[in-house]
């Protein structure tokens, strides 16, 4: 049976930037749809950043509309969605392994629906593949997961390959219904897509063009939040610092946070910064509003002026720094992090140093660190690289060496404090201790077995550090 094909991707495509309007879509279920799930279930497997959570609980809550309930058990699933990132080779391997896995279950389920989406559907090559060799009865994209209801109705009455994956500028998806994961923490997407083209990265073509949503509506989302007694957000966006600039409006990030300030929300972060963009009103802003977390994930990448260069980053070691030294002026004690890649194709051992020594000179207490990985597509492919895979692993062992001795330090900073704490739960390893996180992001644990913390913000005095968290004592209030 031949496939339908409602738009295929394309990489070409997905690197334009017309100049056209984006298009709201205010969103409503046709009441056709409402009872497409009644008496099937679904589950979601979620990959790669915090924009991929955010859709997985735009597309729960569609779901939920339509009638689907949630499955703890993905097994027992009448509808499977892998929500995928392309970010990096790695990622990739691992759906393709899931997708391996699931080969076998149509058999036992013949009505089982399963469907990739997020960032891998919108490579051509990925596509291609899922199209060619996978058991996948749903292919869509990044920019069409309000199609949902649609999309499975196909998949039903045509019992072969739906493929709808858009390679626009894409559009801001708003009022749909969400199923938010925590009842204390909320994701707030402030907009969607990367202009910024960093040679490597595949995520401009992925996510399409740099769209803000419009102040008001986000800030009527902080408000209905904060009434369900919501006490974290965190804003989200690839570029937050570019907030505003498309909109054509006088207001920028910094405004944005001065007016979510506002909102009685207890606390705000925001994830990801590019330093270019990153201002004095935003960093003022970290300043002056108390609900603004001191805590910044500045991702800088390499610490070589030539490697930023040629990843398109705009900004130089020197020009990190005075960020970085503006930002301890005004917020004292706050807490930095960021990504860092090694072997960039032709990176030197100088250039590598370079970044060892930015690493060094910030002090961050934290870091995601990864090896260089080709993206088809993007500019960076096309260089010929004469690192080898073992130095490429080798200098990622001495950089985690480095950045490990910087979480370590960031905990020993606070023997002795008393930290505010917002409490997500029992630890993990179940031995009478509770934890969350700090004001800087500090994992804490402390002894208690009171579950009605969970949810509230409490003192804890910090008695011991280690690695990847630290560790204190209950204050009596
Ligand atoms: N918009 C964010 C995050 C994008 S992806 C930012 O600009 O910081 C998250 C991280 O993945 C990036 O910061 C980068 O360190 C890493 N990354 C992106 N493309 C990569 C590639 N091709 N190979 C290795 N790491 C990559
Ligand atoms: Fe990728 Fe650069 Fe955009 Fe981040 S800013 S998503 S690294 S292109
Ligand atoms: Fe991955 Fe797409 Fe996010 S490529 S990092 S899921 S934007």
């Amino acid at each position: 049976m031949k496939n339908v094909k409602l738009s295929m991707p394309n990489l070409k495509e997905a690197r334009l930037r017309r100049k056209l309007d984006i298009e709201t879509i205010r969103y409503r279920m046709d009441d056709k749809y409402k009872d497409l799930g009644k008496g099937k279930s679904y589950y979601i497997y979620t990959y790669g950043c915090q924009g991929n959570e955010a859709d997985s609980e735009v597309m729960a809550g569609i779901l939920e509309q339509a009638g689907y309930t949630f499955s703890e058990d993905p097994l027992l699933a009448d509808v499977v969605l892998l929500n995928t990132c392309a970010v990096r080779e790695n990622a990739e391997q691992r759906i393709w392994g899931v997708l391996g896995q699931l080969k076998g279950r149509k058999r036992e389920n013949p009505d089982l629906i399963v469907g990739i989406c997020g960032c891998m559907p919108q490579e051509e090559a990925a596509t291609a593949k899922i199209i060619e060799s996978y058991d996948v009865d749903l292919i869509f994209g990044t920019h069409n997961r309000n199609h949902l209801p649609m999309l499975l109705e196909q998949a039903y009455m045509s019992k072969c390959k739906v493929v709808e994956v858009l390679s626009t500028e894409g559009n801001i998806l708003e009022d749909a219904p969400k199923v938010r994961q925590s009842k204390h923490k909320a994701w707030v997407t402030i907009m969607y897509g990367c202009d910024e083209f960093c040679t490597y990265c595949i995520v401009p073509y992925t996510r399409g063009r740099e769209r803000s949503r419009q102040k008001d509506d986000i800030i009527k989302e902080v408000k209905e939040l904060v009434e369900e007694g919501y006490k974290e957000i965190t804003l989200l966006g690839q570029n937050v610092n570019a907030y505003g600039k498309d909109l054509n409006i006088d207001y920028t990030f910094g405004d944005l946070l001065y007016d979510l300030d506002k909102t009685g929300i207890s606390r705000i972060r925001y994830t990801t910064s590019h330093p270019r963009d990153l201002d004095l009103k935003t960093m003022e802003a970290m300043r002056d509003c108390k609900s603004v977390m001191p805590h910044l994930h500045l991702p800088v990448q390499s610490g070589d002026n030539d490697i930023l260069k040629i990843m398109n980053r705009k900004y130089t070691h020197e020009e990190y720094m005075a960020k970085v030294n503006k930002l301890r002026e005004l917020v004292p004690g706050i807490s930095l992090t960021t990504d860092i890649i090694v072997g960039f194709p032709n990176e030197t051992e100088e250039q590598f140093i370079h970044t060892l020594d930015l690493v060094k000179e910030v002090g961050f207490e934290g870091a995601f660190t990864f090896i260089y990985s080709k993206r088809e597509g993007t500019p960076a492919a096309r260089m010929i690289d004469n690192v080898s895979e073992e130095e490429k692993h080798l200098r990622l062992n001495r950089l985690i060496e480095l950045t490990n001795q910087g979480y370590l330090e960031g905990h020993k900073r606070f023997v002795g404090s008393i930290v505010k704490v917002l409490v997500d739960g029992e630890s993990k390893n179940g031995d009478g201790m509770m934890c969350g996180y700090s004001e800087h992001n500090k994992l804490t644990h402390f002894k208690s077995d009171n579950k009605d913390l969970v949810g509230q913000i409490v003192s804890v005095k910090i008695t011991e550090a280690k690695t990847w968290f630290q560790i204190g004592e209950l204050c009596e209030e």
